[in-house]
């Protein structure tokens, strides 16, 4: 068990509420749990068929995952490290998104578009960061961040993390590698 098994409320900080998001300005409590396959391949299924997410993670033109693809992509991420499911606490504890914990990357995706820009990915970086420290790693790296992925650049940059490499992936868009020293 990790520290993140246990539930941590997130801060309530305050948002500032843009006409873009239209969301409640303050982050709710946030907590990882581990994955459960093949159940969270289920809950997933709607974040993949997102073409936001689709498009910030994964890039242009990736059509929806199979809830196959899904099931592979974490028996895959689990293989290198832990694969939490993201919840927040709204009377209950609701999935949003999802996050891994490995050597060289730590994937987040707030799945539903409604809890993005409200200081979840910041609490889940904090509990990843936080996790990494327990473990007695070194490094944290996020290995590929398009380069027009503003909010997760905001994102790595606002926690420490440096940019490392700028590359062009196979389809010509350009993406950066984020590194965060944990000494
Ligand atoms: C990237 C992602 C995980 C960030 O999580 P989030 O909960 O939206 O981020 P937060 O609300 O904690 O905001 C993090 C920073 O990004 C900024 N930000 C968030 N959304 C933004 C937007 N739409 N435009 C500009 N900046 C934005 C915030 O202002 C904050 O910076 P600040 O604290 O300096 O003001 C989330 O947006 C997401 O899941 N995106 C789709 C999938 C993805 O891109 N995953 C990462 C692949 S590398």
């Amino acid at each position: 068990m990790t520290l993140s098994d246990v539930s941590k409320p997130g801060v309530a900080t305050p948002r500032t509420e843009t006409a873009e998001s239209q969301q409640p300005c303050v982050t709710p409590p946030v907590k990882l749990r581990h994955l459960a396959l093949p159940g969270d391949v289920e809950t997933a299924a709607s974040w993949y068929a997102n073409p936001e997410v689709l498009y910030f993670s994964e890039g242009a033109k990736v059509p929806p995952f199979s809830k196959h693809r899904i099931e592979n992509m974490y028996r895959w991420l689990s293989e290198k490290g832990t694969v939490y499911i993201i919840e927040v606490f709204e009377g209950k504890w609701v999935p949003v998104g999802d996050a891994a914990l490995c050597k060289d990357l730590i994937p987040i995706v707030i799945g539903d578009n409604r809890y993005r820009n409200r200081g979840i990915g910041s609490r889940v970086l904090e509990l990843l960061i936080e996790d990494a420290i327990t473990l007695g790693w070194n490094t944290l790296i996020a290995h590929k961040v398009f380069s027009y992925n503003t909010p997760s650049i905001k994102l790595f940059e606002k926690y420490g993390f440096i940019r490392t490499f700028v590359g062009v992936d196979e389809n010509g868009e350009m993406f950066f590698r984020y590194e965060k020293s944990l000494h």
